[in-house]
């Protein structure tokens, strides 16, 4: 208390280009009343319960600052969870100091009503949990700026510059890099050589209409670092790649250039293309080693890491596939500056959805994003961390399920809603909006069971309808289609529609929802046609 985390928290987190949580504010924000308030309306207890959540909150993010309240500590478990992996910086001050600091004023209530007393008595009983939280930092002689600057070099010492970032994803050949920074498609050729030492020669795979942007990139990149480009392929832009005439090109084209076993694909695109080219690189000669590089949000966030490859066949999506991970995935935002700004609100959907899973501050965050992609570097700020928060989230579930059995079902949040929709209108509604609608059905069929916390339908209402996606289905909805979309989804389990809700800390599994109630809560208010 009175050491300056607010302040100098702040001025660290804008020397460190990361996104700054205030705990204090984040609880008062919830509870709509500030903390003086909460104590003399709820009690201490009820405050300690609330900052028990935020900071548990909080320990799910990654690259971000966070300033506690000095009462945090106290609860070893959701401390212990917020500092692991973390730089903690513990500011200290004379307790003389603290109390010229904070003043008299009733606005701290643990210090009424006799400020220097009390302070003495709370830094006695607070000592153990102080000096076990990590390496203090006395402010008494510094000013903010001073502070800040020893927290962002304790930072530096041990993160680096931060560039870019490095999530590792666990795959059958040990973790892969999923590599996330604004130019790091240029660095492409260094870091495949490091990801696949004697690496001969690759062929580069494009969504046609990055082939001229991304995919030159790549070949440039490539080239540069010594690595041979065997073949540069366009391949039919977005769905239209995942079909066997495509692949069958695929494979005659890598047999022309000469691939063999130790050779790579890189593919460069959206979801389809990855899925397309990676699904060649897996049939070929028993499996080449495939690099992703995608072009879309949510390739960036889904469909370039888990493994999954493949094809649609016979009017079915995703019919013919396997799992085939890639060795290096380079995730370059600026590559995102030629999608339409509608195309890239299709993709926030899916981010969201990984945020929900994430914690609610990342998603909090979202909502203060500028979405139009006209950055001078094309890229918002916010976004590149929300991507990263949102692989990371991918990156987790599927180091727990490689094969997509059991926990990797979190991801399909909201989208028994979402497949429904599509079907029912025909795919009219685009699958990001449609994630979008299903996420906030979710949240409220999640909240009506008392799984998901009652404030996240409200939150995420405002986060979706900030980033311009839609929260409602179209008017022209058939209610006997839908039902029979969502009681064929293939989430089912034992005859019955499973619905992935938010729950705190991820999500959950709902079953035997009657398909009505599930309904009503898709269109609150509203009286479908029959
Ligand atoms: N393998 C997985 O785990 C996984 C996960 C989710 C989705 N998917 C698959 O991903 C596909 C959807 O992916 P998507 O949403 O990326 O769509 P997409 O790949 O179909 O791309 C959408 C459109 O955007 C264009 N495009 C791509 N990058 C661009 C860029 N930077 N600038 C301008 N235009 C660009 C494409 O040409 C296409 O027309 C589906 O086939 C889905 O089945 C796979």
């Amino acid at each position: 208390m009175g050491t300056g985390k607010t302040v100098a928290g702040r001025l660290a987190a804008e020397a460190l280009r990361l996104p700054f949580f205030d705990l204090d504010e984040v609880i008062e924000a919830r509870a709509n009343m500030p903390v003086a308030e909460i104590f003399a309306q709820a009690g201490e207890p009820e405050f300690r319960r609330m900052e028990r959540r935020a900071v548990l909150d909080a320990a799910r993010l990654s690259g971000a600052a966070v300033a506690t309240g000095g009462g945090a500590v106290l609860d070893g478990e959701s401390f212990g969870a917020l500092a692991e992996g973390a730089v903690v910086s513990l500011l200290a001050a004379r307790p003389e100091e603290v109390v010229r600091r904070v003043g008299e004023s009733g606005e701290r209530p643990l210090l009424v009503p006799d400020a220097p007393g009390r302070t003495r008595e709370l830094l006695e009983a607070r000592a153990p949990a102080y000096a076990a939280a990590g390496e203090a930092l006395d402010t008494t002689e510094l000013t903010p700026g001073e502070v800040a600057a020893e927290i962002a070099a304790r930072y530096r010492a041990v993160a680096g510059s931060g560039e870019a970032a490095r999530i590792p994803v666990e795959g059958p050949d040990g973790p892969y890099p999923v590599v996330i920074g604004t130019g790091a498609v240029d660095r492409l050729g260094e870091e495949l050589a490091e990801a696949l030492p004697g690496l001969r020669g690759v062929a580069v795979a494009a969504d046609e209409t990055v082939d001229r942007g991304a995919g030159e990139r790549v070949s440039v990149a490539l080239q540069r670092a010594g690595i041979r480009v065997a073949a540069r392929i366009a391949l039919p832009a977005g769905e239209a790649a995942k079909s066997v005439e495509v692949e069958a090109a695929l494979w005659s084209q890598f047999r022309d250039a000469g691939l063999e076993r130790s050779d790579a694909v890189v593919a460069v695109g959206g979801g389809a293309a990855l899925d397309a080219a990676g699904f060649a690189a897996a049939t070929y000669a028993r499996g080449l080693a495939l690099v992703n590089v995608p072009t879309t949000l949510l390739a960036m966030v889904d469909a370039a890491l888990g493994g999954k490859v493949g094809i649609d066949h016979a009017g079915v999506k995703n019919l013919v596939g396997v799992f085939h991970h890639p060795r290096l995935v380079v995730t370059d935002p600026s590559t995102l500056a030629s999608l339409s700004p509608r195309a890239l609100r299709a993709g926030l959907a899916e981010v969201v959805k990984a945020l929900l899973l994430a914690s609610p501050l990342a998603l909090d965050r979202l909502s203060s994003l500028e979405v139009a992609p006209t950055h001078a570097d094309g890229t918002p700020r916010h976004l590149v961390w929300a991507v990263e928060q949102a692989v990371r989230v991918k990156a987790a579930y599927v180091a727990d399920d490689p094969r997509d059995r059991g926990v990797r079902q979190a991801l399909n949040l909201g989208h028994t809603f979402a497949h429904a929709i599509e079907a029912a209108t025909d795919c009219a509604v685009p699958h990001g909006e449609a994630v979008a609608i299903g996420l906030m059905a979710a949240s409220r069929l999640g909240a009506a069971a008392g799984v998901t916390p009652p404030e996240t339908p409200e939150l995420l209402l405002s986060v979706l309808t900030k980033l311009g996606l839609p929260t409602e289905p179209p008017a022209a909805l058939n209610r006997e289609r839908l039902l029979t979309a969502m009681l064929s989804d293939k989430k089912r389990r034992s005859g019955r529609a499973v619905f992935v809700v938010p729950a705190p800390g991820g999500a959950a599994g709902l079953e035997g929802v009657e398909p009505e109630q599930a309904l009503a809560l898709l269109l609150p208010g509203r009286t479908l046609r029959p």
